[in-house]
């Protein structure tokens, strides 16, 4: 298991490297709609340091156009990108493994509440 030092330390270089989360691409929602608060909370917890929301490759796969889409894991399984599955990954990161990616996803469970996990995924399934 990583120690809670080392996931800062990842943490801090990847949200420096990617130069603090762009505002490029930012998407046009209408202002506080479910998804440009899920847009925020992306932004804030910068989710965006390791997820890509243009189909580039960062530590994380992107999740642009990934809903609806079905991703492989490392222990064989298939499972359908849906509300249910963003949920268990943002609360349980380490559960499954998407394949070809390093599990240094950090919980968000004691961060964000059901309320800013329901606006984060609005904001995935608008990002097709
Ligand atoms: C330190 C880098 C990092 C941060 C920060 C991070 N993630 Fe991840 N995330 C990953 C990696 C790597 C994976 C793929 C490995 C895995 O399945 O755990 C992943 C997987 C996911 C998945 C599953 C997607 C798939 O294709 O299987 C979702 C959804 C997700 N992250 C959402 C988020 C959200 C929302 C945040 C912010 C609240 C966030 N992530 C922050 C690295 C990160």
């Amino acid at each position: 298991m990583f120690s809670v030092k080392t996931f800062i330390g990842i943490f801090l270089s990847v949200f420096l490297i990617s130069g603090c989360g762009s505002e490029k691409n930012k998407p046009e929602f209408k202002p506080n709609s479910p998804e440009a608060k899920g847009y925020d909370i992306f932004t804030r917890m910068a989710c965006n340091a390791c997820h890509s929301t243009d189909g580039s490759l960062k530590l994380g796969p992107t999740i642009k156009g990934q809903f609806g889409k079905e991703i492989r894991h490392t222990d064989g399984s298939i499972r359908m990108i849906d509300e249910e599955y963003i949920r268990e990954s943002i609360n349980e990161p380490l559960k499954f493994i998407a394949e070809g990616f390093t599990p240094i996803m950090p919980s968000y469970k004691p961060i964000l509440k059901e309320q800013d996990i329901a606006h984060v995924i609005a904001y995935i399934k608008a990002l097709q």
